[in-house]
């Protein structure tokens, strides 16, 4: 039995409000609607301040990984979710950089482009961030085993996680639609993994119901402690800003947990009195994979799905689950929603690889919709933007290597290897035709 559920958090739905205990197994309200964890934020207020949050910044790692020192999720705890250090299941995650680089704001439009780095979390994406939440609240609850389905990074994060915890991991994959680096992490990392013959919708669908009928507990992001976890990428943003936010956040959307956890994260944040404005968001989807933003055009007056098909295979999802808590951010935060071709994103990616920096094409999706709304005069060139970049350039080595060797027919940047006999003269005449 979960002992030590603490008395400021607890479930609530979005749509009803009705409230549930944390103690409970539930990742929906009776209503349907979805749940978050809620802090009481009022009983929270006198004991958050910047300083708080600043002081642990100086935490020098130790030989000893110790997540309330050593995370850049546990350091804001309080506001994910309060509970002791020996339940904390970490690697640890979080504290990435924030690169800035000519040749990319450039390309962006921008004077002032900062690149949050999220692939360079423990398995090389920002999903670690939730993981590192999601299963500890499982290892409070007991689970004897856990499950999520996947485009491939959740799975490669739960994996690691589950196996640092000592729980059973299940995974769900959409055969033959999954990047290598990402399959090849799920095996390794020791989770039972079944590729589904569909896609990341289906397995969505499929994950749920093996959940309730089995007693498994889910950790895709619509358990909404996943969500909690993600939330300190923008708290990391805004004190590596020093508490003074920058005009905009721009992430690349799939399934929509991340653009539902930066709203969350900004509200809270200056309800807390941490900032005193926040950022915009902009949403980026691939355009073969933009039923949010196709609702979007049309002012969310009906759910659009559709059935996806993009590069980024990350995002590659055309039902995405966190709907309703991605409308609430585009309200908190001012925000928009745009959608990019595979071409933008492969061109955007190229760009930032190049740059010594790299991301998977997902990733992408942001620069490139930065571009975009640059071009469209929403975001103003001399506005300060902080674009994430959520996966690593390892995760898929296939798109990369395809767009550099001619199979992407309209690849701007490509840089293919040249085949050179082995002597002298044939790399000097190789050199010669290059440079
Ligand atoms: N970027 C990457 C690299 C991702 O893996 C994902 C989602 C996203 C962006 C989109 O984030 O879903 O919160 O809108 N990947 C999930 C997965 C779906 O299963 O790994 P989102």
């Amino acid at each position: 039995m979960p002992t030590n559920a603490p008395d400021t958090i607890s479930l609530q739905c979005i749509q009803c409000h009705r409230s549930y205990p944390t103690t409970e197994v539930r990742y929906v309200c009776d209503c349907g609607g979805l749940l978050d964890v809620w802090h009481d934020l009022e009983a929270l207020r006198p004991r958050i301040n910047r300083g708080l949050f600043d002081g642990r910044l100086s935490g020098a790692p130790g030989p000893k990984v110790v997540p309330t020192t050593n995370s850049g999720v546990w350091r804001y705890r309080e506001i994910i979710l309060p509970t002791t250090v020996d339940n904390i299941v970490s690697r640890p995650e979080g504290n990435t950089p924030l690169y800035e680089h000519p040749r990319v704001s450039q390309y962006a439009g921008l004077s002032d482009l900062y690149l949050k780095h999220e692939g360079e979390n423990p398995t090389g994406s920002f999903k670690d961030r939730g993981m590192t939440v999601g299963v500890t609240q499982a290892k409070i609850m007991g689970a004897t085993a856990v499950a999520c389905a996947s485009t491939g990074n959740t799975s490669a994060s739960l994996a690691a996680y589950a196996a640092r915890a000592g729980i059973p991991a299940l995974i769900f994959i959409p055969a033959g639609k999954i990047a290598a680096g990402k399959l090849a992490q799920a095996l390794a990392y020791g989770a039972h993994t079944l590729q589904i013959q569909g896609d990341f919708d289906d397995a969505m669908n499929l994950v749920q119901e093996v959940c309730n009928k089995l007693g498994v507990y889910l950790l895709n992001s619509l358990n909404p402690f996943r969500l909690e976890g993600q939330k300190s990428i923008v708290f990391e943003i805004l004190q590596g800003f020093q508490w003074q936010p920058p005009d905009w956040i721009v992430l690349p959307a799939g399934n929509l947990g991340n653009t539902a956890a930066f709203g969350k994260a900004l509200f809270e944040a200056q309800q807390l009195g941490l900032v005193d404005r926040i950022p915009r968001i902009a949403a980026v989807q691939a355009a073969g994979a933009s039923p949010f933003y196709q609702s979007y055009q049309r002012s969310f007056a009906e759910r659009v799905t559709v059935k996806a098909n993009t590069v980024a295979t990350a995002i590659n999802i055309g039902n995405p689950v966190s709907y309703p808590r991605a409308i609430r951010t585009l309200e908190w935060a001012n925000g928009v929603v745009t959608a990019v071709s595979d071409d933008e994103i492969m061109d955007a990616k190229a760009v930032v690889d190049s740059a010594g920096i790299g991301c998977e094409p997902a990733s992408a999706a942001s620069v490139a919709g930065v571009r975009q709304l640059v071009s469209a005069g929403v975001i103003k060139p001399d506005e300060t933007v902080v674009s994430i970049l959520t996966g690593h350039v390892l995760k898929d080595p296939t798109a990369t290597v395809d767009y550099h060797t001619g199979q992407w027919p309209n690849a701007q940047f490509a840089n293919a290897p040249v085949k050179v006999e082995a002597n002298l003269a044939a790399v000097q005449q190789a050199l010669e035709a290059r440079l």
